[in-house]
């Protein structure tokens, strides 16, 4: 078989390493991939959003399947139009894909089919969200999303009224995030850990990948502003039989029960973002692809032929498909560019990377470029390293040995990734 795989980041290329393990892949490509990916896949010239040169590339190279890595392309309606190409292609549908490009429609959605979910007040009109703030206690601490998609930076976190107003005028008014924050939601904040449940669906049923905790902020204990994420393991020990059951129960059955009554397409991965306040689940968020580096970290745990599960997702088979995970764990440590997530220099070289050879890690390509022969930084998530092991000590050791192996100027990671698995929290 023949792929295509629609992105360029760490998880584009964790996806097509894994593909190109298959006994039943000949070939993969990746539109537009990185310098990492060129490694395991052909690299392709043409944008996540060219619908119409992706979908001529499908047709002329006779791909079996496209796999979308990225929201954009989804929430832009690349499933549709390949659809209507006759292609066969694995994530939501544009109108599925609301659930991530739109916080109020996903909030309205919870509220719908009783899906357990922070309170929360939405604006279109900055007038209404100033009056709405005059009435808030001065120094509540309340979270401030904008609607639409933001790349990991829609998010802030405000204590009292004055630090909400700035924020909401910055968005609504200044337009920091562009169209993203047009409209705007004011939700209760919660402080407690939060949890990434990541499902493949194939509209009809549903199968939970290992459980993983992100960590959101870029620097050391959780300080500094969102990023992507710099560091991901799994699974994460806080999601116990227990938790996982009441998840399922009360809340990712209660998504599938709505996607179907709502008679949306929705075929591949959905990843619900969970925060524990207390001892009960709330949604936090849904995103309608794989997590990045979510999907670096579970990967390697996956013991099944990927392309199995994506057959399956096409078929809407999942139901009859045992999906298998190795019994160990997984710690990605995301090593960035210094500045990021705000700005930062890229070019410089990247040292150490064929010095990592041990069978349990791996090293997967973020924001890297191939440059007269040499791999170089080319953004602000650079490099993932992931390694697995028995046990989550073991896991961290390992990862972190790798890390310091990898050399390039201006590098930032986490050193506590993983702190509260250690810490059983
Ligand atoms: N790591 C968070 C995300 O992929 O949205």
């Amino acid at each position: 078989m023949k792929v295509l795989v629609v992105g360029s980041g760490g998880r584009e290329h964790t996806i097509c390493w894994k593909f190109v393990k298959s006994s039943k892949i000949e070939k993969v490509y990746c539109a537009p991939g990185n310098g990492g990916i060129s490694q395991v896949a052909e690299n392709v010239d043409i944008k996540v959003n060219d619908f119409n040169r992706l979908a001529d590339f499908v047709k002329t190279n006779g791909i079996d399947f496209t796999f979308v890595g990225p929201e954009v392309p989804l929430s832009l309606g690349i499933v549709d139009y390949f659809k209507e190409r006759g292609l066969k292609i694995i994530g939501p549908s544009k109108a599925a894909a609301r659930l991530e490009s739109s916080k109020i429609y996903s909030k309205e959605f919870m509220y719908k089919y009783g899906i357990p979910t922070v309170q929360y007040n939405s604006f279109s009109n900055i007038d209404n969200a100033l009056k709405f703030l005059a009435n808030l206690e001065v120094n509540k601490k309340v979270v401030v999303k904008a609607d639409g998609l933001a790349a990991g930076k829609g998010v802030y976190i405000c204590s009292g009224r004055k630090d909400v107003a700035s924020v909401v005028k910055q968005m609504m008014n200044e337009k920091i995030l562009g169209e993203a924050g047009t409209d705007i939601i004011i939700e209760e904040y919660i402080d407690g850990p939060e949890l990434s449940y990541l499902v493949f669906t194939d509209g009809e049923t549903y199968s939970v990948m290992p459980v993983s905790q992100d960590h959101k902020r870029v620097n050391d204990n959780d300080e500094g502003p969102n990023t992507g994420g710099m560091g991901v393991y799994a699974p994460a020990p806080l999601a116990t039989e227990e938790l996982n059951k009441k998840v399922e129960d009360t809340i990712i059955h209660k998504v599938i029960d709505g996607i179907k009554a709502e008679k949306l397409d929705y075929k591949g991965v959905l990843y619900v973002g969970i925060i524990m306040n207390g001892s009960s689940p709330y949604v936090l968020e849904f995103n309608c692809r794989f997590g990045d580096p979510e999907a670096q970290t579970v990967f390697p745990l996956l013991d099944t032929d990927f392309v199995d599960i994506c057959e399956a997702i096409l078929d809407k088979n999942l139901a009859n498909l045992k999906i298998n995970w190795k019994k160990m764990f997984s710690v990605c440590v995301v090593l960035a560019s210094r500045g990021y997530p705000k700005s930062f220099k890229k070019g410089f070289e990247i040292k150490g990377l064929e010095s990592i050879r041990d069978k349990d890690s791996m090293v997967f390509h973020a924001g890297t470029k191939l440059e007269n022969g040499k791999i170089v930084t080319s953004g602000g998530r650079v490099l993932n390293i992931v390694s697995i092991a028995s046990d989550i000590k073991s896991a961290i050791d390992k990862v972190y040995l790798n890390v310091s192996i990898i050399k390039f100027e201006g590098i930032h990671y986490r050193k506590d990734i993983a702190w509260r698995a250690l810490n059983g929290k």
